[in-house]
């Protein structure tokens, strides 16, 4: 894998693919954390006296309608006050002669960031079926391409897999950073504690059995932990996975040592909410969080670990009655003498909620970061 440092980039035309697929809350970013996190490349490329022309993809377009949501403008907006001494020009198209001459008039050290490339789906979905006709168009605009969009390295799409094949290419710092952050779960030093949470299992089902023969211990909360508790527990109108509570229990067999599971839990049955021993909950109860006893016993391997990845949340942080098990845990983590990474979206939004970030490494990756760890492989890295 070539990295940026392998190029010839000085005083070239780069194309550079960043992921800055942002949340936006009423038309304002609510984390730019992925927009910090391309910096780094972005102000190499420029005191290399490069021409900089930015792409990345926002949310999804699948109709005309999602466009007006899905617009990069506000991302252009956010960068120019974090690059306030550097021209930035923002092109509205992704294709054609409004892009051509924004590409063609900009000067060195100037920024370009083109509208997202997922505009491009409504035209038979281009993009995301990695069309080679749009990568090579889009590829033509320059000289040397860097990828630097970690959250996509899961997938193949024009702006990332597509565009490599015409052009001199390699990975920008973050892309570089996250795998060498990421390599450092796959022969982790010992104890190795996960901590998973989220609401849905099946998700997660694929990293939750690679990862559980490679863990000393694996900390369970959120829908998932409901589901494995399910598989002898009555839990009540928890959300679980129905379809994987046998494939639980049967790891639950193979696994009864590693596998940590809420000893009580926060539960709500219509508008009472109560602390309840896993044993209790009756039929209409709704698990939300992990209860006093457990956030207990898991700050204690907690304590223990050398290594910890965090993904998803230990219940619905969102909500105050529900919030102490996600942030309790966050608290012991960043406190933890350990080397700790927390990735996906959940638990990185838990972490800023709580503006809890002392942490060895946050990925920016979701799908990818789980892709990584559960198979050691990102399929735009890959061959073809
Ligand atoms: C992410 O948020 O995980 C990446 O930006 C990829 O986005 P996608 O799941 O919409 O492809």
């Amino acid at each position: 894998m070539k990295t940026i440092k392998d190029l010839d980039v000085w005083d070239k035309k780069v194309i550079l693919r960043c992921d800055l697929n942002v949340s936006i809350k009423d038309g304002k970013i609510s984390s730019d954390e992925r927009i910090i996190a391309s910096l780094e490349t972005i102000k190499y490329l420029i005191n290399s006296n490069c021409k900089l022309i930015i792409m990345s993809h926002l949310g999804k377009v699948k109709t005309e309608e999602d466009k007006k949501n899905n617009s990069l403008k506000v991302v252009y907006e956010r960068l120019k006050e974090l690059l306030p001494d550097i021209n930035i020009y923002f092109c509205p198209e992704t294709r054609g002669k409004v892009l051509e001459d924004y590409a063609q008039k900009l000067q060195n050290g100037e920024i370009l960031l083109m509208e997202n490339t997922r505009f491009e789906d409504l035209d038979n979905k281009k993009e995301s079926n990695n069309d080679l006709q749009l990568a090579k168009y889009w590829a033509g605009l320059g000289e040397v391409f860097i990828d630097d969009a970690f959250g996509m390295t899961h997938r193949r799409h024009a702006s990332n897999n597509g565009i490599k094949k015409f052009l001199p290419s390699g990975v920008g710092f973050l892309i570089a950073k996250e795998l060498e952050m990421l390599d450092s779960l796959m022969n982790p030093e010992k104890p190795f504690v996960v901590i998973m949470g989220g609401a849905k299992v099946e998700d997660k089902s694929l990293l939750i059995e690679s990862i559980i023969k490679r863990t000393d211990y694996l900390l369970l909360g959120g829908g998932i932990a409901s589901t494995f508790l399910a598989a002898n527990h009555n839990v009540g109108k928890s959300l679980v996975s129905k379809e994987y509570i046998s494939e639980a229990k049967k790891l639950l067999t193979i696994y009864k040592e590693r596998i940590i599971l809420p000893i009580d839990v926060i539960v709500k049955n219509n508008e009472d909410i109560h602390i309840k021993n896993i044993t209790e909950l009756n039929d209409d109860d709704i698990i939300y969080d992990i209860g006093p006893h457990t956030i207990k016993e898991y700050e204690q391997y907690i304590n223990k670990a050398k290594t910890i990845f965090m993904n998803g949340t230990a219940g619905l942080y969102e909500d105050k009655n529900f919030e102490q098990g996600t942030k309790s845990i966050l608290a012991f983590c960043s406190k933890s003498t350990a080397k700790v990474i927390l990735g996906g979206g959940d638990a990185l939004a838990s972490a800023d909620h709580f503006n809890i970030k002392d942490f060895y490494h946050l990925s920016t990756g979701g799908g990818a970061t789980l892709n990584y760890i559960s198979t050691g492989k990102l399929a735009c890295m890959e061959e073809d």
